[in-house]
């Protein structure tokens, strides 16, 4: 089967035409209605819940006998429709969400009303800076105050009460494009956040600032830099030996985006770090190396920075591997000892068990499909590569892809069940070794690969065995963290689920596309769901308020699968809302119903005037510029424009919106410095032989 295929199945899989339904499925037992007992208040006030950030939560009013009972408290309609990634807080009796553009919102966290709203007023033009849509995972809290990373680059600490700003910090150098789209952590008196846009040039850092002054207190940079400019530290030299050519020309990478973790007992504040600016290191790193400390997780101090231990998940990384994804810590019995580890499923698709004191890896085994390493060698710590790991020839098909076999969204432990959930994604990559200088003399500020992204666009797209494109889907697996073993698994059907909730009523939450669905703990049955309408994309939290427990979520359509969905129906773009959704037992609020939205009518294209050849080398540059918001080979998710669907007069203004720079405020910088007004041209004359094409099968 092909991967145009699959593709096109999953893409329209989500192309929802019909009203979700409420699914009828309960358990048997589901009669028995659970006693409404005294629920004490309780509150969410860090990203993971606790400083383990297990994502577990002991409330059990909720729980697997009552379920079906739970509905919509009250939903919160956002200024915004586009990708939300967000982990709630909630703070005394009070929700704080951000959402799109960084924005804070500041709720009643029983019924709904808004407290205050801080919009960042963060350009648009920074949409440009970033891989992945200017998404937010959550804001941190402590003394009062209210953080959050902005995408352009700042921290801003707010009043918990007021909203109003306490003081703000600028994290970046705003020239480069570095991101902010994680969550703050706090460590004792440090607010501590890292930054993105390893896929555009730049060099990785984790900086912690003083949560009453906004102070600078200390910098870690995750790779090193020029070695003629110096050190910073130690652990910059030893990485340094790790490295050659002159990979600080475009930046290194190693941006730590997302997880963090600190353990207050042992003093160790974790890192989990990024991928390698750009992607392929036979161009960033020529002749190899570990390139330290990219994909790795680092141990600091809190109070300094100061580096401890590192694990590296992967050596040589050159796949997009990051290991940014979920670092959670527990306290297990590993072969009848106590061991305090510190749990990831990075995208490599190894679940690793490091010792948290010291980083020793105790245990590493596949969570899903990967095809680039057999396994983890045990005694050198390090993954045994496969023969094709590193074969780029745009037919050798690597599985997890760039998108990783588990992603953003943070997984969760129950205690009781002694299983981790795990958000996970079977999919392709197809990397291309670049065979034109285009790929191969990365730039700054664009989407730096240093692959060849034409291998992205049908039908250059390799063929795949059947039984394996069988498998690509999004799964929630259920790993048993000390035998290292799936225990269940469910084929929710689609890439791009939430991040999961675990509670003490034997319930796992998540968002399954536009639904939020609930699971029983041990066996993954499916005990309830309700619609969301709009992607669930965001990380579910639970808190009880006046004796009541309240389970909430944000949605919205957007992010990184946002841009790369592809083939989406058009009236997604209309129907995509950004909301909170506020649950609890016998919860009776309704959402507005869905409007049914037509497809956009295309506008019949003018005939393509250009030559075979020169259609083709706009798509070359399409690919390489464009594409990663606008689509590969053109198909959008509607986030961002459809360029086959662009109406004529966008056609006559082209040169004053891709070069011009007319449409910044929008999100849509100038091209004028990677592009000349022929090669912008031939970028248009690809978009009209596409849009002819689909017009003329439309037709028929
Ligand atoms: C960082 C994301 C991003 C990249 C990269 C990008 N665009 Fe855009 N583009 C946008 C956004 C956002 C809009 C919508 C702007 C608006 O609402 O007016 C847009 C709109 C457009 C439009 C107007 C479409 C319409 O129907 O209104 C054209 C034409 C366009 N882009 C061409 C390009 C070309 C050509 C490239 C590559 C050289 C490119 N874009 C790269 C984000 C991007």
């Amino acid at each position: 089967m092909r991967l145009l295929t699959v593709l096109l199945l999953i893409a329209l899989s989500g192309c929802s035409k019909q009203e979700p339904t409420q699914p009828t499925e309960v358990t048997a037992n589901a009669q028995s209605q659970h006693a409404v007992g005294a629920v004490p208040d309780t509150e969410w006030v860090k990203h993971g819940l606790g400083d383990d950030e297990q994502r577990f939560s002991l409330l059990d009013q909720i729980n697997r006998d009552n379920v079906d009972k739970l509905g919509l408290a009250w939903s919160f309609e956002m200024y915004t429709r586009r990708g939300i990634e967000a982990t709630p807080l909630m703070v005394g009796g009070v929700l704080y969400v951000s959402g799109s553009w960084s924005m804070v919102y500041a709720l009643d966290a029983k019924t709904g009303a808004l407290k205050w709203f801080y919009d960042p007023q963060v350009p648009r033009s920074t949409l440009a800076k970033g891989c992945c849509d200017a998404v937010n995972r959550g804001v941190a809290y402590a003394d009062g105050k209210i953080f959050v990373g902005t995408y352009d680059g700042r921290l801003v600490a707010l009043d918990a009460a007021s909203g109003k700003p306490v003081w703000e910090t600028l994290t970046v150098d705003q020239a480069q494009p570095y991101t902010i789209t994680g969550a703050p952590r706090i460590a004792k008196n440090n607010v501590i956040i890292g930054n993105g846009g390893a896929e555009l040039g730049v060099r990785g850092y984790v900086s912690a600032y003083d949560i009453d002054s906004g102070e600078l207190v200390w910098r870690f940079y995750t790779v090193p830099g020029n070695p003629a400019e110096g050190f910073e530290n130690k652990a910059m030299e030893m990485a340094a030996k790790t490295w050659n050519g002159q990979w600080w020309k475009w930046g290194g990478g190693g941006t730590a985006w997302d997880s963090m973790a600190y353990d207050p007992e042992l003093d160790l504040f974790y890192v989990g770090v990024g991928n390698g600016s750009p992607w392929n290191q036979s161009l960033r790193s020529p002749g190899g190396g570990d390139n330290l400390f990219l994909s790795s997780i680092v141990a600091l101090r809190p109070d300094t920075g100061e580096y401890v231990w590192h694990y590296q998940t992967t050596p040589g990384e050159t796949w997009d591997y990051t290991a940014t994804q979920h670092i959670m810590l527990a306290d297990l019995d590993i072969d009848g000892k106590k061991r305090k580890v510190l749990m990831q499923a990075p995208k490599n698709g190894f679940f690793y068990i490091l010792d948290r004191a010291t980083g020793e890896l105790l245990s590493a085994e596949k969570f899903t499909v990967a095809n680039w390493a057999s396994h983890i060698d045990m005694t050198t710590g390090r993954p045994v590569e496969t023969a094709t790991a590193r074969t780029f020839d745009g037919v050798n098909v690597i599985i997890p892809s760039n998108g990783g076999g588990h992603n953003w969204p943070p997984m969760s432990y129950n205690p009781a069940t002694g299983l981790v959930y795990i958000p996970t994604m079977i999919f392709p990559g197809n990397f291309k070794a670049p065979s034109r200088d285009i790929d191969r003399l990365p730039k700054q500020g664009t989407y730096n690969t240093g692959f060849d992204r034409t291998a992205l666009v049908p039908p250059n797209i390799p063929d795949i065995d059947e039984e394996l494109a069988s498998q690509f889907t999004g799964k929630l697996v259920a790993w048993n963290p000390v035998t290292q073993k799936e225990e269940w698994s469910l084929v929710p059907g689609r890439p791009a689920n939430s991040g999961t909730l675990s509670t003490a009523g034997g319930l796992v939450f998540e968002g399954v596309f536009e639904e939020l669905v609930a699971y029983d703990a041990t066996d993954g049955a499916r005990l309830w769901s309700a619609p969301t309408q709009s992607m669930a994309m965001g990380s579910p939290i639970t808190y009880a308020i006046d004796g009541e427990q309240y389970i909430a979520t944000a949605v919205g359509f957007g992010g990184g699968i946002g841009a790369e969905a592809g083939a989406i129906s058009h009236a997604w773009e209309a129907k995509n809302r950004s909301r909170v959704l506020v649950y609890k037992l016998g919860g009776s609020h309704t959402l507005p119903p869905l409007q049914e939205e037509a497809d956009k009518v295309m506008p019949k294209p003018t005939p393509v005037t250009a030559s075979a050849e020169q259609v083709q080398e706009g798509m070359v540059l399409f690919q390489r510029h464009c594409s990663f918001c606008h689509g590969d080979g053109l198909r959008s998710s509607g986030l961002v424009p459809d360029l086959r669907w662009s109406q004529p007069a966008v056609h006559e203004t082209w040169q004053d919106i891709v070069r011009g720079g007319v449409r910044a405020n929008a999100g849509m910088v100038s091209f004028a410095q990677y592009l000349s007004e022929e090669q912008a041209e031939l970028i248009r004359q690809y978009v009209l032989s596409e849009a002819n094409r689909v017009f003329v099968q439309q037709s028929q």
